[in-house]
C-alpha cells in the first residue's frame, strides 16, 4: 500500500478538503501517514488568500523536495486554492513539483498519482456541479466535525482570490448533509460545523440555510450546531430566526466586517454600508441574547486614509467584537483590486494594524472579564494543554474554557463557573 502524508494550510473548508483527500485516497489503496520522511506522495494542500500564505508554501516545497534526492520516486504535488492561482508560476520556480491539482479536481487525484513520474501532472480546471457530495472524509476521532455544505464564491469582492480559485457557488444537497450529520452523530460525534465561503448563501431548491438549520437541530445525538463564514447580506430574517428558536444552534457568529469606512466598503464592493451591519448586529442581539460576535478586517485597502481607518476603529467599538481575525491588505493578481495602485506604506499598514490588535485586546479581556463568576456549560475536548491534569473544551459563544479535571469524558458537557479570564482563554471551577 502506497503511503500519502499531507499538510494543510489556510482555512477550515482546507482542513475539512484534507480529510476529502484522505478519504478519496483512502478508497484508492492509499494509507494516510504522518511523517513525510516515509511517504510515497506528499501533498500540500494550500491556501493563496494573501501573499504570506503562498511563500510559506514556496518555502516548504523547497524543505521537502529533499525527500527526492534519497528516494526518486517520492511524488510531491501541490493541490487547493494555490495550484489554482500560481499554476504557471509553480510550473517554473519549482519544475520538481510532480503535480498540481485544483479544488474541483480531487476527484481525478488517484489517476494523476497514477500515472507516474514524467512531465508535472496538471488539472487546475473548475467545475460548476463539483461538491464532492458522494465523498466520505475520512475523519480523526472527535467530538467536533467540519462538514463542507457550500463550496465556492459568487459575491468578488474586489480584494478576494475565493472566487477565481474555487470557482462559482454550489450547494451539496440537503438530503446528502443530513445523511452526513446522521452518520457523524452515530460515529460519536457531538458537535457539527458547517462549512462554506458564503455558508449561509446555502440553498437546495427549497431548503434554504435557516431550513437546513432546522432540520439539522432535529438529529438526535448532536449537541452543538455551528457554521463559518456566513456572509452578512445572506443573514436573512430566515436564518436569523432558525439560530434564535433552534435550541442546538449555538450563540455565535463569525461576520466578516473587513471595513468600517462605507467609501471603502463600496469600493471593496461588500454590499453593505457600516449602518446596515450595525443594524444587522442590532437585529442579532434582539434575537439571540448572549450571541458572541467575532469578525474579519483588512487594513491598509487601496485608497484607505485615515478616516476610513478611524471609521473602523469606532464600528469596532460599538459592535464590541469578542475577538477578530485582523490582516493587513494583501494584492492578489486577477482581483479587481490588483490593478489600482496601492496607497498605504507597509510601515503604515503595520501601524494601523498594530492599532486594531491593541483595541480588540482591550475589548476581548474587558468582554471576558465581565463573564467572571458566570456559569456555563463546555462540551468537553480533552485534556487542556498548558493546565496539567485540567480538562477543556468550548462554552456555546465558542470560547475556550478549561477547567480541573472532574472525571467527564471527552463528548461531555460539563458545567462550570468562570473564575478569571483573559482575551483568550476563560479559567473556571466546578459550577
Ligand atoms: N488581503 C488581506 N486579507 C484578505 N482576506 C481576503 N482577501 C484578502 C487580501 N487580499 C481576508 C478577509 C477574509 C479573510 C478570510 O481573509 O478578511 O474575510
Ligand atoms: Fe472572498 Fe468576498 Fe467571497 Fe468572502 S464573500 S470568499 S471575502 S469574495
Amino acid at each position: 500500500m502506497r503511503s500519502v502524508y499531507i499538510e494543510t494550510y489556510g482555512c477550515q473548508m482546507n482542513l475539512a478538503d484534507t480529510e476529502l483527500l484522505f478519504g478519496h485516497l483512502g478508497s484508492h489503496g492509499y494509507r494516510r501517514t504522518d511523517d513525510p520522511a516515509g511517504a510515497d506522495v506528499i501533498l500540500l494542500n494550500t491556501c493563496a488568500i494573501r501573499e504570506r500564505a503562498e511563500e510559506r508554501v514556496v518555502g516548504r516545497l523547497g524543505d521537502l523536495v529533499r525527500y527526492k534526492a534519497h528516494r526518486p520516486e517520492v511524488q510531491l504535488g501541490v493541490t487547493g486554492c494555490m495550484a489554482q492561482h500560481l499554476r504557471d508560476t509553480l510550473m517554473t520556480r519549482l519544475p520538481f513539483v510532480d503535480f498540481i491539482v485544483g479544488p474541483d479536481a480531487y476527484r481525478r487525484l488517484p489517476e494523476l498519482l497514477g500515472n507516474g513520474a514524467g512531465d508535472p501532472q496538471v488539472d487546475v480546471r473548475l467545475d460548476r456541479d463539483e461538491t464532492y457530495a458522494d465523498l466520505v472524509p475520512q475523519r480523526e476521532r472527535g467530538v467536533r466535525a467540519w462538514l463542507t455544505i457550500m463550496r465556492g464564491c459568487d459575491k468578488f469582492c474586489t480584494f478576494c482570490v475565493v472566487p477565481y480559485v474555487r470557482g462559482r457557488e454550489r450547494s451539496l444537497p440537503a438530503a446528502a448533509i443530513l445523511a452526513q450529520v446522521r452518520q457523524l452523530a452515530a460515529d460519536g460525534f457531538r458537535e457539527v460545523v458547517y462549512l462554506g465561503q458564503t455558508v449561509n448563501a446555502y440553498r437546495d431548491g427549497d431548503v434554504d440555510f435557516g431550513a437546513l438549520l432546522r432540520q439539522t437541530n432535529a438529529i438526535g445525538g448532536i449537541e452543538r450546531i455551528r457554521f463559518t463564514s456566513p456572509h452578512p447580506s445572506d443573514m436573512t430574517a430566515s436564518v436569523i430566526a432558525a439560530m434564535a428558536s433552534c435550541e442546538k444552534v449555538c450563540p455565535q457568529l463569525h461576520l466578516p466586517l473587513q471595513s468600517g469606512s462605507d467609501r471603502v466598503l463600496a469600493r471593496m464592493e461588500r454590499g453593505y454600508t457600516a449602518a446596515a451591519y450595525l443594524d444587522l448586529v442590532e437585529r442579532l442581539r434582539r434575537a439571540i441574547p448572549g450571541i458572541a460576535l467575532t469578525t474579519d478586517i483588512i487594513v491598509g485597502f487601496p485608497g484607505e486614509d485615515e478616516a476610513d481607518f478611524l471609521a473602523t476603529c469606532v464600528l469596532m467599538r460599538s459592535v464590541r467584537y469578542d475577538s477578530a481575525f485582523m490582516f493587513k491588505y494583501s494584492a492578489r493578481s486577477g482581483t479587481k483590486a490588483f490593478k489600482w495602485p496601492e496607497t498605504v506604506s507597509e510601515e503604515e499598514k503595520s501601524r494601523r494594524l498594530q492599532a486594531i490588535i491593541a483595541l480588540q485586546e482591550e475589548q476581548s479581556v474587558a468582554i471576558n472579564h465581565a463573564l467572571i463568576g458566570a456559569t456555563t456549560e463546555v462540551l468537553v475536548e480533552g485534556p487542556a494543554r498548558r493546565h496539567e491534569g485540567w480538562l477543556a473544551g468550548k462554552t456555546p459563544q465558542f470560547k475556550t474554557a478549561v477547567f480541573p479535571a472532574n472525571g467527564a469524558s471527552p463528548g461531555e458537557l460539563a458545567s462550570v463557573r468562570i473564575t478569571e479570564a483573559t482575551a483568550h482563554t476563560l479559567v473556571c471551577a466546578a459550577a
